[in-house]
């Protein structure tokens, strides 16, 4: 990553985990000794990420504190924007706006350095947003209430969206003004109108929903993956 650009990473990690069923909030499942949001906060230092803000439950502000020294932890929000919007208002306590601001899933914990790299240097090179993405494998096909298939999707132009997503400062600030929502912050600047710039992601940054991703995951871990090749 260049080194001269200063960058921010805001970590969403306030959500339940419900799709992964753990009986603890997401972030905080042990991923082979660390918590995935240790991994991933791990792998956004490794990646030489300056500043990192994080969001998490309110009652676990603490521990957050304890688990990741290195990290600014705010209380998180109902939906994962508002959990994004805790974040950027936390980055308006420095004078000094950062070059570029990455938004990045605590549940994408192996997200390796290469894909922060790209997307930083797209930002740095004249875009306001940049989203990682991978081409869909699977054949796809649009399915009626009543479970049959009603078309077969062209899947060539379909892209699975990750993170981190890159921002220049203002434009993430645009975004976020009009408090919506979406799954994504790309989604966002989409609706206002703004250009997004699309980069490789990789499959290792995939996000960890689902018991099998969590499965996936530590097999991985347990091979010799991680985000953090120091
Ligand atoms: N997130 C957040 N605040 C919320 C909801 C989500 O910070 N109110 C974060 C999650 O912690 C996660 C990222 O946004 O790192 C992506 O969200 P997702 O994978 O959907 O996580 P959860 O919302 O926790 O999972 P689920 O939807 O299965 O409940
Ligand atoms: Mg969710």
């Amino acid at each position: 990553m260049p080194t001269t650009a200063s960058t921010v990473a805001l970590i969403p990690a306030a959500g339940s985990g419900t799709r992964l069923g753990a009986g603890i909030p997401k972030a905080f499942v042990d991923l082979c000794g660390r918590t995935i949001l240790q991994r991933s906060v791990d792998g956004v230092l490794a990646a030489g990420v300056d500043r990192v803000v994080v969001a998490v439950p309110a009652n676990l502000v603490a521990e957050t504190r304890a688990q990741v020294p290195d990290a600014q932890v705010v209380v998180g929000g109902a939906a994962r924007s508002d959990s994004v919007r805790a974040c950027l208002a936390a980055t308006g306590d420095h004078a000094e706006p950062p070059d570029v601001v990455l938004i990045h899933d605590a549940a994408r914990a192996l997200t390796p350095p290469d894909v922060f790299s790209r997307v930083v240097g797209a930002v740095l090179s004249g875009h306001d947003v940049v989203i990682p993405a991978v081409a869909v494998t699977d054949t796809l096909k649009r399915v009626g209430d009543d479970g049959a298939v009603l078309a077969t999707v062209d899947r060539t132009p379909l892209r699975a969206v990750q993170t981190p997503q890159g921002f220049r400062p203002d434009a993430l600030r645009r975004a976020h003004a009009s408090n919506g929502d979406a799954t994504d912050d790309a989604g966002l600047a989409e609706a206002d109108g703004m250009r997004v710039h699309v980069v490789d992601g990789d499959l290792m940054a995939f996000k960890i929903t689902t018991d099998w991703d969590l499965r996936m995951a530590r097999m991985l871990i347990e091979h010799g993956a991680t985000a953090n090749p120091s």
